[in-house]
């Protein structure tokens, strides 16, 4: 009896020995990943090229701290030209920054022709243009173009920002931010998005299919309108991009499925974002009326384009002299129309202009 139990034990013993150390030896010895290898010249399905590339730093000077990728339709001129006008390269240059705006192409675009774009690339230096068509269903290639850009050419760069061409950023704040809060060395902070339903209406017009995605709702995700992160995580999501079957809702596809794959934690900012253009200029009235702080970090310019000018104008006040702390939150004491909702893959999209 004893002498059974015994060797049941030892076998038992045996079993967990051998266990333990077959899985210490492949902790020890896991099977080689190979390096990153990302062929260039593929977006998915797509053969890929840059129509215009560029380089990351500004002449060779490599002491960049933050690369902004702007996703811009090829037509919307004037938003790229506001923004330019708000942070010029120079300023951007003196605090460290590099911005580019992605753009396809749009051969059909009446307003815009290729020729066009060419010459702002030569005035601005700041374009990123790939050879595939603009549409709402390429809009992850997109994404993911600026992404593999950030991750062969801004190695060196502290963080990476993604960001749309209609969402207006309290720079100053964001800088301040991004100082005082600790992050995670796999960093992927906006917005965050949490349990967002894919829309199954055949007449709407972002209708996702379901050989699309054929889960009944979304992993959590980021919204597309502006997120932080930094060349590691990039180079875990743009590694992932090529196992993850493509979805065209690129902040769905990028911040959900490509960071749940490569195990990247989300780090929500939301408290600093509003989602109505009316809070942005309630924000502004308070900072000239009562020396108020504006605390809103990123929201939408609401179609106008002046936005980026006039907000940072404004809040740039409170940066060099010091304002005092707002007493009531601005849902209180503003009213404003409510016109959109962030989160959900139109209403992201809908910030687009196409043709
Ligand atoms: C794009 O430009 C960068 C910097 O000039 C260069 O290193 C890279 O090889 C270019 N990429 C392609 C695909 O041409
Ligand atoms: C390089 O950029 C930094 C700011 O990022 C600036 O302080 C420095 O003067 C620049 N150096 C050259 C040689 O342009
Ligand atoms: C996406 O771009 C490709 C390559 O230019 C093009 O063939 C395709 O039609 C575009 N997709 C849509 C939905 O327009
Ligand atoms: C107003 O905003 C504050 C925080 O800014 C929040 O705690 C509160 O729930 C909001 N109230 C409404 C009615 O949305």
């Amino acid at each position: 009896m004893s002498r059974k139990f015994m060797l049941i034990s030892l076998l038992i013993i045996f079993l967990l020995l051998f266990a333990s150390l077959k899985s210490s030896r492949e902790n020890t010895n896991p099977i080689r990943v190979a390096p990153l290898i990302v062929n260039p010249d593929k977006l998915f399905n797509l053969d890929f090229e840059y129509v215009i590339n560029n380089s990351c730093d500004y002449d060779g000077n490599s002491s960049l701290s933050v690369v902004v990728l702007v996703t811009s339709y090829l037509g919307n001129v004037e938003a790229r030209s506001a923004m330019r006008r708000a942070f010029p390269s120079d300023v951007l240059k003196k605090l460290g920054v590099r911005r580019v705006f992605l753009l396809g192409l749009a051969p059909g675009d009446k307003y815009t022709k290729q020729e066009a774009i060419y010459d702002e690339e030569r005035r601005f230096g700041d374009l990123l243009q790939g050879n595939f068509v603009e549409a709402y269903r390429n809009l992850t290639y997109k994404h993911l173009m600026g992404l593999k850009w950030a991750a062969a050419s801004c190695q060196r760069v502290k963080y990476v920002i993604k960001m749309d061409d209609d969402i207006v950023v309290n720079v100053y704040k964001l800088l301040q931010l991004l100082h005082t809060i600790k992050l995670p060395k796999k960093l992927l902070a906006g917005y965050l998005l949490s349990g967002m339903t894919p829309i199954r209406e055949s007449s709407n017009k972002w209708y996702i299919r379901l050989d699309e995605f054929k889960y009944p709702s979304y992993p959590t995700f980021l919204s597309g309108w502006f997120y932080v992160t930094n060349p590691n995580t990039v180079q875990s999501l743009v590694k992932e991009s090529t196992k993850v079957p493509y979805f065209w809702v690129d902040d769905v596809y990028i911040t959900g499925l490509l960071a749940q794959k490569s195990q990247v934690r989300h780090y929500n900012i939301g408290q600093y974002f509003t989602v109505h253009s009316e809070f942005l200029e309630c924000c502004m009235r308070d900072v000239k009326k009562f020396w108020y702080d504006c605390d809103i970090i990123v929201g939408p310019n609401g179609g106008d384009n002046n936005l980026f000018y006039k907000f940072n104008d404004v809040v740039s006040e409170c940066y060099y002299r010091k304002c005092s702390k707002r007493i009531r939150s601005l849902n209180e004491t503003c009213v404003g129309e409510v016109k959109r909702t962030l989160g959900r893959g139109n209403s992201i999209i809908s910030s687009y202009q196409l043709g």
